[in-house]
């Protein structure tokens, strides 16, 4: 006789991913224009770097057995101290003014494993995380499994509203919950799904008000800087980072990625973080996985040091600018007669737009605007993924957009297929309240 099987409540308080129904989708319909995966662009994956890069560390015995070897948890010290030089040069400081960083740098698989292990590290059921609404909603997984609430504080144009953040704080207070707030999550550069960065003005006062709450709770509140798209900046230099603003590590976790400026199939990621935090996030990791690949390592690391992957970089911002471009004018030109009632953001880098529809619309799966993208073969993420559940019920009438995998023709389709979607949604629901 078959037993039930009793999952774990970790496990069973976990929804199913979000988006997995629609990366099948669009394998299974490949007439469809998805404008809804986080991919990368397939052509510009970096095939003949990596292989010269590979075919170096394999033609010396020694090294390529080295690489080939288990690594230490924390990741291979020469490419640690290699980032912390980056970040110096990033931020214009002398050389080695970062250098303590490289020992609470670790390197991890992907940016999604640092950002679990620091959920996994301070997170007991009914702990809070402010996050930014809207998030990157693959975030709010973790936090649910930890069975953590995950409460969401407003941004604008300027990304987080600081006056929003500092209300959020204040409620949180007067309930009686402020000894449970450990973390507030952000991502400041062309974020996951809007695309907006945080304005320079903001960020110093930012990195203030989330120290100043900490020490009124009376216990560390970390900011968790999720920078994925560093690097995919198309118009102007990188703004500093809110790392920069707390080198010695008292507030701020700097999460990075080589998942986007380089190849997510590599899944290497990295954080610098504050030093009472990185014991408890090694342990945690080790039994993980021991460590993170650590041939990747070696080959990031090559790339690196030999100015392959800057000379990549570079031409990738070409190509994604180019697309965001191609995206932009193919959107003015379809949603033209539409304009009065459809907005979205113009993004400076990174890989997403996001629309905003009248409030009537409900853009999820089961709406009528999803319906209507699937019958003209278009995809895109329901915006409502993006919010975390408090403190009211999420708004349906936004979308996430993403021009990383279509090709500029595939985009200029997609816009016209999701423009002609909205026109006949919003001509029904005229019709259906006139
Ligand atoms: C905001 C953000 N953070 C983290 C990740 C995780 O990426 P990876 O684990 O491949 O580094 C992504 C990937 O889409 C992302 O968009």
């Amino acid at each position: 006789m078959t037993r039930p099987i009793h999952l774990s409540a970790a496990t069973a308080r976990t929804s199913a991913p979000s988006i997995s129904s629609l990366m099948k989708l669009a394998i299974e319909r490949p007439e469809i224009v998805s404008l809804a995966a986080g991919f990368v662009d397939q052509q510009s994956l970096p095939v003949a770097t990596t292989a010269h890069a590979a075919a170096q560390i394999l033609g010396d015995a020694p090294a390529g057995r080295a690489a080939l070897q288990y690594g230490t948890t924390i990741g291979d010290e020469a490419l640690r101290a290699i980032l912390i030089e980056r970040l110096e040069v990033q931020h214009g400081v002398t050389p080695g003014a970062y250098r303590r960083a490289v020992d609470r740098t670790v390197l991890t698989t992907g940016s999604a494993q640092l950002i679990y292990l620091v959920g996994e590290a301070l997170l007991d059921p009914g702990d809070i995380v402010i996050v930014e609404a809207p998030t990157y909603f693959v975030f709010l997984g973790p936090l649910e499994t930890r069975g953590a609430r995950a409460i969401r504080s407003p941004i604008d144009e300027k990304g987080l509203k600081l006056d929003a953040l500092e209300a959020t704080f204040d409620r949180l207070k007067a309930e009686g919950s402020l000894d449970r707030v450990k973390l507030v999550y952000t991502i400041p550069e062309h974020s996951n799904p809007t695309g907006i960065s945080l304005a320079a003005e903001r960020r110093r006062p930012l990195v203030e008000l989330v120290r100043r709450w900490s020490d009124e709770a009376g216990h560390r509140i970390f900011l968790l800087e999720d920078s994925a798209y560093h690097g995919l900046s198309y118009e102007q230099a990188e703004t500093e980072s809110l790392w920069s603003l707390d080198p010695e590590g008292e507030t701020v976790i700097l999460a990075r990625t080589f998942s986007k400026t380089y190849s997510p199939g590599m899944k290497l990621g990295y954080g610098v973080l504050p030093g009472g935090l990185v014991d408890a996030v090694l342990t945690l990791k080790g039994n993980h996985d021991f460590g993170t690949s650590n041939f990747v390592q070696k080959l990031v690391r090559l790339v690196l040091a030999n100015g392959e992957y800057d000379q990549h970089v570079e031409r990738l911002r070409g190509v994604y600018a180019g697309k965001r471009d191609a995206f932009l004018s193919a959107l003015d030109r379809h949603f033209e007669p539409l304009r009065d009632r459809v907005r979205w953001t113009r993004p400076r880098g990174g890989l997403y737009v996001w629309m905003t529809l009248p409030e009537s619309v409900d853009t999820g799966f089961d709406g009528p605007l999803f319906r209507r993208c699937l019958e003209q073969g278009v995809i895109y993420v329901p915006g409502e993924f993006a919010f975390a559940p408090e403190p009211t019920a999420p708004p349906r009438n936004h979308l996430r957009l993403t021009y990383g995998v279509p090709d500029e023709a595939a985009l200029a389709e997609g816009a016209r297929r999701l423009a002609e979607a909205v026109r006949e949604t919003l001509a029904e629901a005229d019709g259906g309240s006139g």
